[in-house]
Parts: structure tokens; C-alpha cells; sequence
């Protein structure tokens, strides 16, 4: 095991801000997270993945676990469905392309997602009209202080709209190591998404596959999402609020084009892209921390903000957004 001192992370989060790690370890193998529950006992730790839904807004005066554990196989096969196991250190779009090579169908809308297959879990990824929740079977994790691996059911797993226990409750207690995921062989397409049927049509596509529906999903990212190698940003930063129904009527008399998703609970989901833009926030910037001038919902890194920088700017915008339409937003990434 490698243990480095005094690391930059600049390059290991998307945000691209310079913090420091005071120790900085990559696990490779089985056999060093063993000998990680010796270290784990003197120091605060943090997982880090892809490092695309993290803030850094101080050093880390600890030790941070690179995960780096690699390896895909099918493990079980019907005539219907194929259970692929993945290593957490996985960067996701390949294991998407694997599937798209493989026709293994159910992760096709949720292509070039930024980050590592161990994070995905973690808050339950989410796009196009699919979450990750719907193909995982059990999730592996390593309890880091007491070095034993547990089996988490699709269940146990605690899935909701970006949450689960390893976001909540377990966070920072268990590594997750690898995710099985249940495939299907036949392909059951979601396009219920606007964007996909049109962008599909533009693109001349009469019968979906599961690569065009990628390629769709694909192109309408790039059309709307920073390319975290040119501007830094951690993809949505604040969570889609949910609010009661009557609150979202006496909204939509105010601004009749509010945008608003019914929830099988009654409530209502609101765009908060939808929100930042109305209270006068798209594309504007505080020095080098800014709101993307194409997605509201992003905040974004032009040079060399600092991420307590952008921390603020979330704050001002968190109560602009509450003052003007009542509603708190909630952030999305996880801030250290
Ligand atoms: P990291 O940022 O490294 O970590 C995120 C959190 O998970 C941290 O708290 C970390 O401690 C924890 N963690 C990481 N790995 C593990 C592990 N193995 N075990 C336990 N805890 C762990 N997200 C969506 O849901 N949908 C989108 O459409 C989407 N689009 C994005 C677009 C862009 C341009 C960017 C930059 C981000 C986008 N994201 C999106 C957010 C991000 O890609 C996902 O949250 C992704 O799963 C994060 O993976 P990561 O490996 O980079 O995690
Ligand atoms: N909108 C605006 N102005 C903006 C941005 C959005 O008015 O600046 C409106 C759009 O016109 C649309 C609505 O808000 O009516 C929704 O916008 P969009 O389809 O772009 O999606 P989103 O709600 O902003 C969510 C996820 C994304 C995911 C997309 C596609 C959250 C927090 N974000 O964004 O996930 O890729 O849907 O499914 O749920 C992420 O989690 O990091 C992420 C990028």
C-alpha cells in the first residue's frame, strides 16, 4: 500500500478546486482495505470516486481512499436477464458501453454520466426518466472500521429520488466495492423524456436501440451540460424540489409557466434550473464561480474559484430562491 502525503486533488474532483489531502491512498485489492481498518482508527477518512459530485470548500486533513478496485463479469444469466457484477473503481460510461457493446439493455438513458460505478448507488443516479435503483440487484460494501463486507439488497439499499443509506446513515461507513446489476436482454425503452422522441427524429431514427437511444441521450447532454475537462462543475447542484399541491397551484397562478412533475405522493416536483433562471441567475458570476449560462441548475468553476467561492454563491442563490418563491432548495453535492 501506498500511502502518499500532502496530494493536491485538483485533478481527482471536476470542480477542478485545489485542495489538499493530507494522506491520500488508492485501494487496488481486497487485501488493502484489510490493512486499511488499522489507519482508519487515527484519522478522519473520505471516499472519493470520480470525484464528480464532490465540493471541496477546505484542505481535507485526513486520509482520502481512492477507489480504485477494477473487474466486470457476468454472473447469472436467464433467458430474459443478465446479472453483471462491477468492481466500484469502474468508470461508469465504460461499464454503459460494455452493456450498449454487449446489448445488454437498462442503463442505456443513464450514458456518460460522469463518476465511478461505486458512487452510483450512492446517490441513486438519475436521467432521462430512469434511476439506477431500477437495475441494481445488491450492492457490496466494506464496513471500514470493523473490515467485514456486507450484502445490501436492492431493498436495503434505501433508494429514493438521489438518496440512499450510503448517502445518509452509512456515509462514510461503508465503501462500496462493487454493484451487481440485473440486465434485461430484451430492451424496454424509456422515452418518455420529450427530448429523447425529438432528438431521436432528428436524428433520423425510426426504431430505437439501445445505442441510439445512448447516442440521443448523449447529444442532448453535450448540447446543455459543461464538459467537466473545459469548465468545472459538479453536474445539478441543488436537488428538484418537491412542495405540496396546493403550494404549486398558487405558484403557477403567479408564473403560469412554471414547469411542475406530479409525485405519486401528491406532491410536486419543481424544476430548480427552472427556478434559479426566474430569480435572474443564469450566467452570472461572482469573480470566477458562476451559474452555467446554458443550465441553470450548474454552478461552474471558470478559472480558479476557491469552493468556499462557489459554497457562496449556492447560499445566495439558496436564499434568493426562498425569497422569491418560498421554496428551499437542497443541495445535491456532497460538500466537504
Ligand atoms: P464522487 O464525487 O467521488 O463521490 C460522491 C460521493 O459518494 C462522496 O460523498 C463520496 O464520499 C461517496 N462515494 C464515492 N464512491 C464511494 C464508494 N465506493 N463507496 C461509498 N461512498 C462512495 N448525477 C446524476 O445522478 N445524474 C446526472 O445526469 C448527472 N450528470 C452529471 C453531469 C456532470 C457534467 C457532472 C460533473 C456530474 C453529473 N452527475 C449526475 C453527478 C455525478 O456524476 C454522480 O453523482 C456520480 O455518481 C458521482 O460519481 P463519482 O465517482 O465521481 O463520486
Ligand atoms: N430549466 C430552465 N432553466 C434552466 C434549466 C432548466 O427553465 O436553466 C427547465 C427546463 O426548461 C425544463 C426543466 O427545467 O423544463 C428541467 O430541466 P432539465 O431537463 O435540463 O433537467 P433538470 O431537472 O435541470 C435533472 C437532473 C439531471 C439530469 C436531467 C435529465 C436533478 C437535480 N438533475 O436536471 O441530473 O441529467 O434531469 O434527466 O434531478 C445531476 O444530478 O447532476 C444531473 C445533471
Amino acid at each position: 500500500m501506498q500511502i502518499r502525503d500532502n496530494v493536491s486533488l485538483k485533478p481527482f474532483n471536476t470542480f477542478g478546486i485545489d485542495a489538499m489531502a493530507r494522506y491520500f491512498l488508492p485501494i487496488t485489492n481486497h487485501q488493502s482495505l484489510i490493512t486499511l481498518q488499522s489507519l482508519i482508527t487515527n484519522h478522519q477518512s473520505l471516499i472519493l470516486g470520480g470525484g464528480s459530485n464532490l465540493l471541496f470548500t477546505r484542505d481535507f486533513d485526513g486520509l482520502v481512499i481512492h477507489n480504485q478496485l477494477k473487474g466486470m463479469e457476468v454472473v447469472r444469466t436467464t433467458a430474459e436477464h443478465v446479472w453483471v457484477k462491477v468492481a466500484a473503481g469502474e468508470v461508469w460510461h465504460a461499464f454503459v458501453e460494455y452493456c450498449l457493446e454487449h446489448d445488454f439493455a437498462g442503463v442505456e438513458n443513464l450514458a456518460l454520466i460522469p463518476g465511478y460505478v461505486g458512487a452510483s448507488p450512492m446517490q441513486n443516479i438519475g436521467a432521462y426518466g430512469v434511476e439506477v435503483k431500477e437495475v441494481i440487484e445488491e450492492v457490496e460494501a466494506w464496513h471500514l472500521r470493523e473490515g467485514y463486507s456486507r450484502t445490501f439488497s436492492n431493498e436495503e439499499c434505501g433508494f429514493g429520488y438521489r438518496e440512499s443509506v450510503f448517502k445518509r446513515e452509512l456515509k462514510g461507513i461503508f465503501l462500496i466495492t462493487s454493484v451487481t446489476f440485473r440486465l434485461n436482454k430484451v430492451p424496454l425503452y424509456h422515452l418518455e423524456y420529450g427530448a429523447i422522441r425529438q432528438e431521436l427524429e432528428r436524428m433520423g431514427v425510426v426504431e430505437p436501440t439501445i445505442r441510439s437511444v445512448a447516442d440521443a441521450v448523449i447529444r442532448i447532454r453535450q448540447s446543455k451540460l459543461p464538459d467537466p475537462r473545459k469548465i468545472g462543475n459538479a453536474g445539478s447542484f441543488f436537488k428538484n424540489p418537491e412542495v405540496p399541491s396546493a403550494q404549486y397551484e398558487s405558484l403557477k397562478a403567479l408564473y403560469p409557466e412554471l414547469p411542475g412533475y406530479p409525485q405519486a405522493s401528491g406532491r410536486v416536483k419543481l424544476a430548480a434550473g427552472w427556478l434559479i433562471e426566474k430569480a435572474g441567475w443564469k450566467g452570472v458570476h461572482r469573480g470566477e464561480a458562476g451559474v452555467h449560462d446554458k443550465q441553470a441548475l450548474v454552478l461552474v468553476n471558470l478559472g480558479n474559484a476557491t469552493g468556499k467561492e462557489i459554497w457562496q454563491l449556492s447560499e445566495e442563490i439558496l436564499r434568493s430562491v426562498q425569497q422569491q418563491f418560498g421554496v428551499l432548495l437542497e443541495r445535491e453535492v456532497n460538500i466537504v
